[in-house]
Protein backbone atom coordinates (compact mmCIF):
# COMPACT_ATOMS: atom_id res chain seq x y z
CA UNK A 1 0.00 0.00 0.00
CA UNK A 2 2.64 2.66 0.98
CA UNK A 3 4.24 1.82 -2.39
CA UNK A 4 0.97 3.43 -4.31
CA UNK A 5 1.35 6.87 -5.50
CA UNK A 6 -0.65 9.92 -4.34
CA UNK A 7 -3.80 11.40 -6.11
CA UNK A 8 -3.49 14.78 -6.72
CA UNK A 9 -6.24 17.10 -8.81
CA UNK A 10 -7.01 20.56 -9.59
CA UNK A 11 -9.39 22.45 -12.65
CA UNK A 12 -6.07 22.40 -14.32
CA UNK A 13 -2.33 23.30 -14.28
CA UNK A 14 -2.72 25.13 -10.85
CA UNK A 15 -2.21 22.34 -8.64
CA UNK A 16 1.27 22.22 -10.11
CA UNK A 17 1.92 24.87 -7.24
CA UNK A 18 1.16 21.67 -4.70
CA UNK A 19 2.20 19.12 -6.40
CA UNK A 20 5.70 20.38 -6.38
CA UNK A 21 5.63 21.22 -2.57
CA UNK A 22 4.60 17.59 -1.82
CA UNK A 23 7.25 16.47 -4.34
CA UNK A 24 9.87 18.52 -2.45
CA UNK A 25 9.33 17.03 0.62
CA UNK A 26 8.26 13.56 -0.04
CA UNK A 27 10.76 12.96 -3.30
CA UNK A 28 10.33 9.10 -2.89
CA UNK A 29 6.49 9.38 -3.06
CA UNK A 30 4.98 8.29 -6.55
CA UNK A 31 2.74 11.06 -7.75
CA UNK A 32 -0.81 10.93 -10.13
CA UNK A 33 -1.57 14.48 -11.25
CA UNK A 34 -4.94 15.34 -12.94
CA UNK A 35 -5.32 18.51 -14.72
CA UNK A 36 -8.96 19.06 -15.37
CA UNK A 37 -8.23 21.84 -17.96
CA UNK A 38 -10.79 21.81 -20.25
CA UNK A 39 -13.34 22.63 -17.19
CA UNK A 40 -11.62 25.36 -16.08
CA UNK A 41 -12.48 27.53 -14.67
CA UNK A 42 -14.31 26.16 -11.84
CA UNK A 43 -14.56 29.15 -10.03
CA UNK A 44 -17.25 30.45 -12.28
CA UNK A 45 -19.35 26.96 -12.21
CA UNK A 46 -22.73 26.42 -9.33
CA UNK A 47 -21.44 24.37 -6.25
CA UNK A 48 -23.48 21.64 -7.89
CA UNK A 49 -21.39 21.66 -11.13
CA UNK A 50 -17.94 21.65 -9.09
CA UNK A 51 -19.14 18.75 -6.61
CA UNK A 52 -19.98 17.00 -9.71
CA UNK A 53 -16.50 17.72 -11.09
CA UNK A 54 -14.99 16.43 -7.90
CA UNK A 55 -15.87 13.15 -7.89
CA UNK A 56 -15.49 12.52 -11.67
CA UNK A 57 -11.47 13.60 -10.34
CA UNK A 58 -11.43 11.84 -7.21
CA UNK A 59 -12.97 8.72 -9.03
CA UNK A 60 -10.25 8.95 -11.71
CA UNK A 61 -7.73 9.04 -9.15
CA UNK A 62 -9.14 6.18 -7.32
CA UNK A 63 -9.05 3.48 -10.27
CA UNK A 64 -5.52 4.54 -10.95
CA UNK A 65 -5.18 3.15 -7.24
CA UNK A 66 -3.80 6.07 -5.54
CA UNK A 67 -3.28 5.82 -1.54
CA UNK A 68 -4.49 9.56 -0.58
CA UNK A 69 -5.91 12.16 -2.58
CA UNK A 70 -4.76 15.82 -2.25
CA UNK A 71 -7.76 18.47 -3.92
CA UNK A 72 -5.04 20.63 -5.28
CA UNK A 73 -7.96 23.41 -6.23
CA UNK A 74 -9.70 25.69 -2.77
CA UNK A 75 -12.87 25.51 -5.36
CA UNK A 76 -12.88 22.01 -5.19
CA UNK A 77 -12.33 21.99 -1.23
CA UNK A 78 -14.69 24.85 -0.20
CA UNK A 79 -17.47 23.23 -2.25
CA UNK A 80 -16.65 19.54 -2.28
CA UNK A 81 -14.24 17.84 0.09
CA UNK A 82 -17.19 17.42 3.57
CA UNK A 83 -18.92 15.47 0.44
CA UNK A 84 -15.81 13.70 -0.52
CA UNK A 85 -15.04 12.52 3.10
CA UNK A 86 -17.90 11.50 3.82
CA UNK A 87 -18.42 8.91 0.65
CA UNK A 88 -14.74 7.56 -0.17
CA UNK A 89 -12.53 5.89 2.44
CA UNK A 90 -9.22 6.70 1.21
CA UNK A 91 -7.41 9.80 3.41
CA UNK A 92 -8.30 13.35 1.53
CA UNK A 93 -6.11 16.60 2.11
CA UNK A 94 -7.97 19.65 0.70
CA UNK A 95 -6.78 23.33 0.96
CA UNK A 96 -8.06 26.45 1.96
CA UNK A 97 -6.96 29.81 1.75
CA UNK A 98 -4.45 30.55 4.64
CA UNK A 99 -6.62 33.19 6.57
CA UNK A 100 -5.24 32.11 10.02
CA UNK A 101 -1.80 32.67 9.39
CA UNK A 102 -2.47 36.33 7.88
CA UNK A 103 -4.55 37.16 10.48
CA UNK A 104 -2.83 36.26 13.52
CA UNK A 105 0.40 37.93 12.19
CA UNK A 106 -1.25 41.34 10.50
CA UNK A 107 -0.30 44.25 12.07
CA UNK A 108 -2.42 46.97 10.13
CA UNK A 109 -5.57 44.29 10.83
CA UNK A 110 -6.38 44.24 7.28
CA UNK A 111 -5.60 41.46 5.02
CA UNK A 112 -6.25 40.71 1.43
CA UNK A 113 -7.56 38.03 -0.02
CA UNK A 114 -7.72 36.75 -3.52
CA UNK A 115 -9.70 33.90 -4.63
CA UNK A 116 -11.94 32.60 -7.04
CA UNK A 117 -15.65 33.43 -6.79
CA UNK A 118 -16.49 29.55 -5.86
CA UNK A 119 -14.20 29.67 -2.99
CA UNK A 120 -15.25 32.99 -1.78
CA UNK A 121 -18.89 31.93 -1.64
CA UNK A 122 -18.76 28.78 -0.11
CA UNK A 123 -19.98 28.31 3.58
CA UNK A 124 -16.57 26.74 4.41
CA UNK A 125 -14.87 29.69 3.30
CA UNK A 126 -17.07 32.22 5.50
CA UNK A 127 -16.69 29.72 8.87
CA UNK A 128 -12.96 29.62 8.31
CA UNK A 129 -13.21 33.60 8.32
CA UNK A 130 -15.19 34.30 10.82
CA UNK A 131 -13.53 31.64 13.23
CA UNK A 132 -9.39 32.97 12.75
CA UNK A 133 -9.99 36.58 11.65
CA UNK A 134 -11.80 37.89 14.88
CA UNK A 135 -11.26 41.54 14.65
CA UNK A 136 -9.49 41.57 11.15
CA UNK A 137 -11.12 43.43 8.07
CA UNK A 138 -10.68 40.68 5.52
CA UNK A 139 -10.90 42.41 1.91
CA UNK A 140 -12.08 40.00 -0.72
CA UNK A 141 -10.95 40.01 -4.02
CA UNK A 142 -12.67 37.66 -6.91
CA UNK A 143 -10.01 37.11 -9.60
CA UNK A 144 -11.58 36.66 -12.44
CA UNK A 145 -9.84 36.01 -15.68
CA UNK A 146 -6.79 35.11 -14.04
CA UNK A 147 -7.69 31.53 -14.01
CA UNK A 148 -8.71 31.41 -17.97
CA UNK A 149 -4.91 33.36 -18.53
CA UNK A 150 -3.09 31.19 -16.40
CA UNK A 151 -4.12 28.28 -18.19
CA UNK A 152 -2.82 29.64 -21.33
CA UNK A 153 0.65 29.98 -20.00
CA UNK A 154 0.79 33.72 -20.19
CA UNK A 155 1.87 34.51 -16.61
CA UNK A 156 3.98 37.55 -17.53
CA UNK A 157 1.58 39.16 -20.02
CA UNK A 158 -0.25 42.83 -19.74
CA UNK A 159 -3.75 41.69 -19.51
CA UNK A 160 -2.37 39.65 -16.11
CA UNK A 161 -0.95 42.47 -15.31
CA UNK A 162 -4.16 44.92 -15.70
CA UNK A 163 -6.19 42.08 -13.97
CA UNK A 164 -4.12 42.78 -11.02
CA UNK A 165 -3.78 46.19 -10.78
CA UNK A 166 -7.01 46.45 -10.66
CA UNK A 167 -8.11 43.79 -7.82
CA UNK A 168 -5.09 45.03 -6.05
CA UNK A 169 -6.04 48.56 -5.87
CA UNK A 170 -8.61 48.36 -3.43
CA UNK A 171 -6.57 46.32 -1.39
CA UNK A 172 -3.95 48.33 -1.15
CA UNK A 173 -5.97 51.85 -0.41
CA UNK A 174 -7.69 49.66 2.38
CA UNK A 175 -3.62 49.24 4.08
CA UNK A 176 -3.59 45.34 3.90
CA UNK A 177 -0.26 44.06 5.30
CA UNK A 178 -1.17 40.19 4.20
CA UNK A 179 -1.70 39.20 0.48
CA UNK A 180 -3.48 35.83 0.64
CA UNK A 181 -3.36 33.65 -2.48
CA UNK A 182 -6.54 31.37 -2.47
CA UNK A 183 -6.33 29.50 -5.60
CA UNK A 184 -3.56 27.07 -6.51
CA UNK A 185 -2.85 28.86 -9.97
CA UNK A 186 -2.06 32.35 -8.15
CA UNK A 187 1.53 31.58 -6.84
CA UNK A 188 2.53 31.44 -10.43
CA UNK A 189 1.64 35.26 -10.12
CA UNK A 190 3.95 35.80 -7.27
CA UNK A 191 6.83 37.65 -9.62
CA UNK A 192 3.99 40.28 -11.11
CA UNK A 193 1.98 40.44 -7.72
CA UNK A 194 5.54 41.56 -6.03
CA UNK A 195 6.04 44.39 -9.02
CA UNK A 196 2.64 45.78 -8.23
CA UNK A 197 2.06 45.40 -4.21
CA UNK A 198 4.05 47.36 -1.79
CA UNK A 199 7.29 46.22 -0.56
CA UNK A 200 6.30 45.81 3.07
CA UNK A 201 3.27 43.38 2.11
CA UNK A 202 3.79 39.91 2.94
CA UNK A 203 2.28 37.41 0.07
CA UNK A 204 0.98 34.36 1.87
CA UNK A 205 -0.43 30.59 0.21
CA UNK A 206 -1.05 27.13 1.43
CA UNK A 207 1.06 24.95 -0.81
CA UNK A 208 3.96 24.29 1.95
CA UNK A 209 0.70 23.56 4.81
CA UNK A 210 -0.66 21.19 2.47
CA UNK A 211 2.63 19.68 1.77
CA UNK A 212 2.98 19.58 5.59
CA UNK A 213 -0.27 17.53 6.81
CA UNK A 214 0.14 15.25 3.46
CA UNK A 215 3.23 13.72 5.52
CA UNK A 216 1.85 13.95 8.43
CA UNK A 217 -1.59 11.58 7.46
CA UNK A 218 0.56 9.34 5.40
CA UNK A 219 2.68 8.87 8.51
CA UNK A 220 -0.45 8.64 10.72
CA UNK A 221 -1.79 5.79 8.63
CA UNK A 222 1.39 4.52 8.14
CA UNK A 223 1.70 4.95 4.53
CA UNK A 224 4.57 6.68 3.83
CA UNK A 225 6.53 5.21 1.19
CA UNK A 226 10.15 4.27 2.50
CA UNK A 227 11.79 3.31 -0.49
CA UNK A 228 14.90 4.76 -1.36
CA UNK A 229 14.43 5.22 -4.92
CA UNK A 230 13.10 8.50 -6.41
CA UNK A 231 8.70 8.76 -6.95
CA UNK A 232 7.98 8.90 -10.54
CA UNK A 233 5.70 11.20 -11.58
CA UNK A 234 2.24 11.34 -14.42
CA UNK A 235 0.52 13.89 -15.32
CA UNK A 236 -2.95 13.54 -16.88
CA UNK A 237 -4.58 16.54 -18.65
CA UNK A 238 -7.81 16.98 -21.08
CA UNK A 239 -6.00 20.14 -22.04
CA UNK A 240 -2.67 21.26 -23.76
CA UNK A 241 0.07 19.03 -22.71
CA UNK A 242 2.49 21.66 -23.83
CA UNK A 243 1.37 23.97 -21.40
CA UNK A 244 1.41 21.81 -18.65
CA UNK A 245 4.72 20.40 -19.73
CA UNK A 246 6.17 23.33 -19.08
CA UNK A 247 4.65 24.03 -15.44
CA UNK A 248 6.16 21.03 -14.53
CA UNK A 249 9.10 21.18 -16.13
CA UNK A 250 10.24 24.62 -14.79
CA UNK A 251 10.75 22.87 -11.55
CA UNK A 252 13.81 20.88 -13.24
CA UNK A 253 12.20 16.94 -11.89
CA UNK A 254 15.33 14.82 -12.08
CA UNK A 255 13.29 11.97 -11.92
CA UNK A 256 11.04 9.84 -14.51
CA UNK A 257 7.64 12.13 -15.83
CA UNK A 258 5.17 10.94 -18.35
CA UNK A 259 2.22 13.31 -19.56
CA UNK A 260 -0.57 11.54 -21.14
CA UNK A 261 -3.65 12.99 -22.45
CA UNK A 262 -7.24 11.64 -21.14
N1 LIG B 1 -6.81 26.17 -8.78
C1 LIG B 1 -8.21 26.41 -8.53
C2 LIG B 1 -8.36 26.93 -7.10
O1 LIG B 1 -7.46 26.73 -6.29
C3 LIG B 1 -8.67 27.24 -9.66
C4 LIG B 1 -10.07 27.49 -9.75
C5 LIG B 1 -10.69 27.64 -11.09
O2 LIG B 1 -10.56 26.75 -11.95
O3 LIG B 1 -11.42 28.63 -11.20
O4 LIG B 1 -9.36 27.48 -6.73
Amino acid sequence: MSRLPIGIFDSGVGGTSIWKEIHNLLPNEHCIYLADSRNAPYGEKSPEEILRLSIKNTEFLLDKGCKLIVVACNTATTNAIDYLRKTYKIPLIGIEPAIKPAALNSKSKRVGVLATKGTLSSTLFHSTAQNHAEGIEIIEQQGKGLVELIEKGALQSEAIRGLLKEFLEPMIAKDIDYLVLGCTHYPYLIPVLKELLPEHVQIIDSGEAVARQTKAILKKVGNLNRASEKGTHQFFTNGDVAVLQRFVLKESVQQEVSFLDF
